[in-house]
C-alpha cells in the first residue's frame, strides 16, 4: 500500500508551511492518518526517568503545542509524544509568515513564538488522551509579554504536574527575548532551585515523582555547557533534551529562505546538536538521561545520537520532509544496527562512542553507563 504521506505531500507542499502544518494536525484529529499496526522490538525497548518507553524514538515539542492530537500521534509509532511548549496564558506568537521551509537543506527555519491556547485550555485537551495509548510529556514555557519568569514556569509546572508523564522545561526557545538567558549564571541557579522546590512540593501533594527535563539550546560555549551540567546534577534535574533550534546558519545552506531569522531545525543541525550531546553526556557522565533531538533522519542519524549518549530520541522536522513513515524506518534500521554491533538493548548502547574515547582530564566518561533505572 502506499505510503499515505506520499499521496498527500504534493498537496500539502502546495499549501504555506504553517496552513499545511494545521492541516495535518486536523486530519489527525479526525483520524483520518491512518495509525500504524505497532510492532514492539525488544531490542528498543527502554526504563528510563522510571517510565516504559516502548521506543527511545519520540516526537519532539512545537508539532502539537496545544496536545490536541496526542493519540493520533503516539498511533504513528512513536514511543512518546512531548506536548507543548504550552504557557500559562495563551498567545498569539509573532506576526507572519513565521515559518519557512528550507526544502533543498531538508531545514525548517521557525520563529512562531510560542503561539499556543494557554493552560487552560491546553489542560482540558490533554486530560482528552487515551492514558493508556502511550507516554505524553508536557513542555512548559514563558508568556512573551510576562515579566514573572520563574513564577511562569512554577505556574506551569504546578497546573501540569498531576497530567504529564514528564516534564520539559524550555529555556531555549530562540524566539522568546531573554529566554535563552536563563541557561546562564544567577538566573539558571535560581530557577533551578525553584523548580525544584515546588517540584518537591508536587510530589507531596500528588504522590508521585514526575521528572523534570531542561531543554537546552546547540548554541552553547564550553563554559555555559559546564554550568548547565553542573547545576544541572546538583539540582536533581532528571534529564537534557539536547536540543532545541539553532541559531547559527552552516555556510551549506541553499535554500532562498536561509536568510530568515529565527531557530534552525533538520539536517543542518545534526552535527552541532550530536556534538552538544556528545559533551554533555562527558560533563554528566551517564548520570542522568540524555534526549537527543536535532537533525535525525535516518536510522544512522539515530543511532549515532544514542552512541553519542542519548537513551531517547526526538524529531520533528524529518516528519515534515519525510511523513510519520520516517518513524517506523527508524526503528528497524536502529534495531539492524544494534544487532550488527552485538548490543541485545539499546541501553548497552548509550554513550558507546564517548565512553571508548581517551579520557583526558576531568570530563572524561571511562566508567560504565549508569542510571537509577537501571536498578529498576
Ligand atoms: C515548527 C517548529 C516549532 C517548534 N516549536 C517548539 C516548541 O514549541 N517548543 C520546543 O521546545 N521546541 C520546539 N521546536 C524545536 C523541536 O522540538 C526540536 O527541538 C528541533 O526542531 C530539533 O529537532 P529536528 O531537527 O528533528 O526538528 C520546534 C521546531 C519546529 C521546526
Amino acid at each position: 500500500m502506499a505510503d499515505w504521506f506520499s499521496v498527500l505531500r504534493p498537496a500539502l507542499y502546495r499549501l504555506p508551511p504553517e496552513a499545511a502544518h494545521r492541516l495535518a494536525l486536523w486530519a489527525l484529529v479526525r483520524c483520518l492518518w491512518p495509525p500504524v499496526k505497532a510492532t514492539l522490538i525488544p531490542a528498543l525497548e527502554v526504563r528510563a526517568l522510571g517510565l516504559y518507553f516502548p521506543s527511545p524514538i519520540g516526537l519532539a515539542a512545537g508539532f502539537d503545542k496545544n496536545a490536541i492530537a496526542i493519540n493520533a500521534l503516539l498511533g504513528q509509532g512513536f514511543g512518546f509524544v512531548e506536548t507543548g511548549t504550552v504557557t500559562p496564558r495563551p498567545q498569539p506568537g509573532n506576526s507572519r509568515p513565521r515559518l519557512f521551509r528550507l526544502g533543498c537543506d531538508e531545514a525548517i527555519i521557525n520563529r512562531l513564538g510560542f503561539n499556543n491556547d494557554g493552560l487552560e485550555v491546553f489542560i482540558k485537551n490533554f486530560n482528552r488522551r487515551d492514558k493508556n495509548s502511550g507516554i505524553a510529556g508536557i513542555n512548559i514555557g514563558k508568556n512573551k509579554n510576562s515579566s514573572a519568569t520563574v513564577a511562569d514556569y512554577i505556574t506551569g509546572l504546578q497546573v501540569v504536574y498531576p497530567y504529564a508523564d514528564y516534564v520539559t522545561v524550555n529555556i531555549s526557545s530562540p524566539n522568546t527575548a531573554g529566554l535563552r538567558d536563563l541557561q546562564r549564571g544567577e538566573a539558571l541557579t535560581q530557577l533551578l532551585s525553584a523548580l525544584i522546590q515546588a517540584r518537591a512540593e508536587c510530589v507531596l501533594t500528588y504522590n508521585r515523582h514526575v521528572p523534570l527535563l531542561l531543554k537546552v539550546a546547540p548554541d552553547l560555549n564550553d563554559e555555559e555547557k559546564e554550568a548547565i551540567a553542573h547545576s544541572a546534577l546538583a539540582a536533581g534535574i532528571d534529564g537534557l533534551v539536547i536540543g532545541n533550534t539553532t541559531l547559527s546558519r552552516p555556510p551549506s545552506l541553499k535554500s532562498r529562505h536561509a536568510g530568515e531569522s529565527g531557530g534552525l531545525s533538520g539536517r543542518p543541525l545534526f552535527a552541532r546538536s550530536t556534538e552538544v550531546l556528545q559533551d554533555f553526556y562527558r560533563l554528566t557522565g551517564g548520570k542522568i538521561v540524555l534526549v537527543g533531538a536535532g537533525g535525525i533522519f535516518s536510522a544512522d542519524d539515530a543511532y549515532k545520537k544514542i552512541r553519542a549518549g542519548a537513551t531517547l530520541l526526538q524529531l520533528y522536522t524529518a516528519i515534515i520532509y519525510r511523513g510519520f513513515s520516517v518513524v517506523r524506518n527508524l526503528q528497524e534500521g536502529l534495531a539492524t544496527l544494534l544487532e550488527k554491533d552485538g548490543f541485545t538493548n539499546i541501553r548497552q548502547a548509550v554513550g558507546a562512542d564517548v565512553r571508548t574515547q581517551p579520557s583526558c582530564g576531568s570530563g572524561g566518561v571511562n566508567h560504565r553507563h549508569h542510571t537509577s533505572d537501571e536498578q529498576d
